[in-house]
C-alpha cells in the first residue's frame, strides 16, 4: 500500500492533498477515522438537497471519469430516463486490469468509506436504491476492507431504509469479479454482475438507458465516486480551482517501474511527468528514461520529447496519446521496447474475451510474431504483417480491447521501429533465448 504522496515537493506540482489527504492518518479506514476528518458531512448536506442540483453540481464541476475515457461525469448522470418506471443502479468500477493501472486498490484500502459516502450521494443524485460496488477477485484485501466499510456505514444509519431521515433508501453490496480483464469493460462488467459470462454487449444502448438488468445504470470508476463527497463540500468553483480548463481537479498519479519512489502522487490535472519524477526522486540509478506510457500499456507511449506535455485528458490527447488511467509506466534505457511489447500483448492474447475474431485470432498472431522477432528468428516481412495485423484489429474488433492490443505496436514503431528492424537483420542480438519459447 503506497502512503499516497502529494506531488509538491523539490519542483513538483504544488497541491493540498483531496483525494489522498486521508490515507496517512491512523486506521484511516475505520468509520471513527473518515469521521475525525470531515467523513460523512457532505452527505447531510448533499440529503438536504433535490437531486437534480447535485447533477448540476457534478456538471459545473467539470469532473471526469477517472477509469480511462475521462467522459464527463454529470453529464452521465443526467442521461437516465426519468419517469420510465425502471429502478436506476449505480455500478462502482472496481475491477482495474490495465497493466500499470494500480491506483483504484491503494484507495479502497486507505479510504473506503470515501467511496462508500460517494455511493450514498450518487446514489440519491440518480435516484437509484440499489449500488454494487465489483471489486476485481484477486483484490480479496480490497474487498474485505470495502465489504467492512459496508457494514460500518450500515451500523450507524448511512445506508439501508430512510437513510438520516431523509426518505431515501439505499443497499450497497459488494462483489467480487474472478480474475478477468474484460469485465473490466463496463457492458461485460454487467453481464458477469448478472451472473453470466462476462462478454461486452453492443453499445448503444448505453448502460446509461439499458444497463444492469437492462435498467437505466450508471458506471463509475472508483477515483471518480470517491471525489463526490469533496465536490459537495468545496463546490464546483473550488474544484476548477485545480487542474486545466477541461480536465479540472485532482488526480492520481500512478509511477511505476524504473522510478526511485513508484507509488501514488496526488497532483492537479495537468501535472508533467517531469514535475512527478522530482516528487518520485527522478529515475532508478539516474538511467535516463527512454519511454513510457501516460495511462496504462492501451495508451500510445510517449517519449522523453513528451516529459512536459500537461498530463490532462486534451493535452494527452493533443500530444498523440490518451490519458487512460494515469497509469505512468516509466522504462529505462536498458528496456528492449520489442521484449516490452511483446509481454504487452502476450496479457492481451491471454484476455482476450474470443467474441469476436479480429481480436481473438489476431492477438495470437501478434504474439507469435513478436516471439520470433525477439528470439532472433524474426524476419523483414514480419516486420509489414505486424503492423498490417495491428492496423487492421485497431477499429475492426467488438470492444476496446482490441484497440488496446494494437496499440503497443503501432505507437512502438512510430517511435522504435529501428529496433525491431535491428533484431530482424541480426544487427542487435536476441532479446531473449529461443529456447525459452519451447512449450510457450
Ligand atoms: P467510452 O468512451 O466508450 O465510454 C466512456 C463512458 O461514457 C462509458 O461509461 C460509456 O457508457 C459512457 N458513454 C459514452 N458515450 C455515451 C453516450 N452517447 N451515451 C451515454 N453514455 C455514454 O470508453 P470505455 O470503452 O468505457 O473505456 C475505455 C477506456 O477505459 C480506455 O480509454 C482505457 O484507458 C480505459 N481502461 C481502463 C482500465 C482500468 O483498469 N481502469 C482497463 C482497460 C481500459
Ligand atoms: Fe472480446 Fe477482444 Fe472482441 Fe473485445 S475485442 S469482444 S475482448 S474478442
Amino acid at each position: 500500500l503506497s502512503a499516497g504522496q502529494p506531488a509538491q515537493e523539490g519542483g513538483g506540482a504544488a497541491l493540498t492533498p483531496v483525494l489522498t489527504r486521508r490515507w496517512s492518518a491512523p486506521s484511516s479506514w475505520t468509520l471513527a477515522s473518515y469521521r475525525s476528518l470531515d467523513g460523512y458531512q457532505a452527505l447531510p448536506q448533499a440529503l438536504a438537497v433535490e437531486p437534480g442540483r447535485l447533477v448540476e453540481l457534478m456538471k459545473a464541476s467539470g469532473l471526469r471519469g477517472r477509469g480511462g475515457a475521462g467522459f464527463p461525469t454529470g453529464m452521465k448522470w443526467s442521461f437516465l430516463p426519468q419517469g420510465d418506471g425502471k429502478p436506476h443502479y449505480l455500478v462502482v468500477n472496481a475491477d482495474e486490469g490495465e497493466p500499470g493501472t494500480c491506483k483504484d486498490v491503494p484507495y479502497m484500502m486507505a479510504d473506503p468509506h470515501a467511496l462508500v459516502e460517494g455511493c450514498i450521494i450518487t446514489c440519491y443524485a440518480i435516484r437509484a436504491p440499489f449500488c454494487a460496488i465489483y471489486i476485481r477477485g484477486e483484490a480479496l484485501h480490497a474487498i474485505r476492507r470495502v465489504t467492512a466499510a459496508v457494514r460500518e456505514a450500515r451500523e450507524a444509519g448511512f445506508l439501508g431504509r430512510d437513510i438520516l431521515g431523509s426518505g431515501f433508501d439505499l443497499e450497497i453490496v459488494v462483489h467480487a469479479g474472478a480474475g478477468a480483464y474484460i469485465c473490466g469493460e463496463e457492458t461485460a462488467l454487467l453481464d458477469s454482475l448478472e451472473g453470466r459470462r462476462g462478454q461486452p454487449r453492443l453499445k448503444p444502448p448505453f448502460p446509461a438507458v439499458a444497463g444492469l438488468y437492462a435498467s437505466p445504470t450508471v458506471v463509475n470508476n472508483v477515483e471518480t465516486i470517491a471525489s463526490v463527497p469533496a465536490i459537495v463540500l468545496g463546490g464546483s468553483d473550488w474544484y476548477r480551482s485545480m487542474g486545466t480548463e477541461k480536465s479540472p481537479g485532482p488526480k492520481i498519479y500512478s509511477l511505476s517501474g524504473h522510478v526511485t519512489r513508484p507509488g501514488q502522487y496526488e497532483a492537479p490535472m495537468g501535472t508533467t511527468l517531469r514535475q512527478l519524477l522530482v516528487s518520485a526522486g527522478g529515475m532508478l540509478d539516474g538511467i535516463p528514461l527512454k519511454f513510457f506510457t501516460p495511462g496504462g500499456s492501451s495508451t500510445p507511449i510517449f517519449t522523453p520529447e513528451h516529459l512536459d506535455v500537461p498530463l490532462s485528458f486534451d493535452d494527452v490527447a493533443a500530444a498523440g496519446s490518451m490519458l487512460g488511467t494515469t497509469a505512468l509506466m516509466c522504462f529505462n534505457e536498458t528496456v528492449s521496447v520489442p521484449w516490452a511489447v511483446w509481454k504487452w500483448l502476450e496479457f492481451y492474447k491471454h484476455e482476450s474475451c474470443g467474441k469476436c475474431t479480429p481480436c481473438r485470432e489476431g492477438t495470437g498472431w501478434l504474439v507469435q510474431i513478436l516471439r520470433r522477432v525477439v528470439s532472433g528468428a524474426g524476419t523483414p516481412e514480419d516486420l509489414d504483417t505486424l503492423t498490417d495485423a495491428a492496423a487492421n484489429i485497431a477499429g475492426r474488433s467488438f470492444c476496446a480491447l482490441g484497440d488496446a492490443a494494437a496499440t503497443p505496436i503501432l505507437s512502438s514503431f512510430k517511435y522504435f521501429r529501428g529496433e525491431y528492424e535491428d533484431l530482424v537483420s541480426g544487427r542487435t542480438p536476441p532479446v531473449i533465448d529461443a529456447r525459452q519459447l519451447v512449450g510457450a
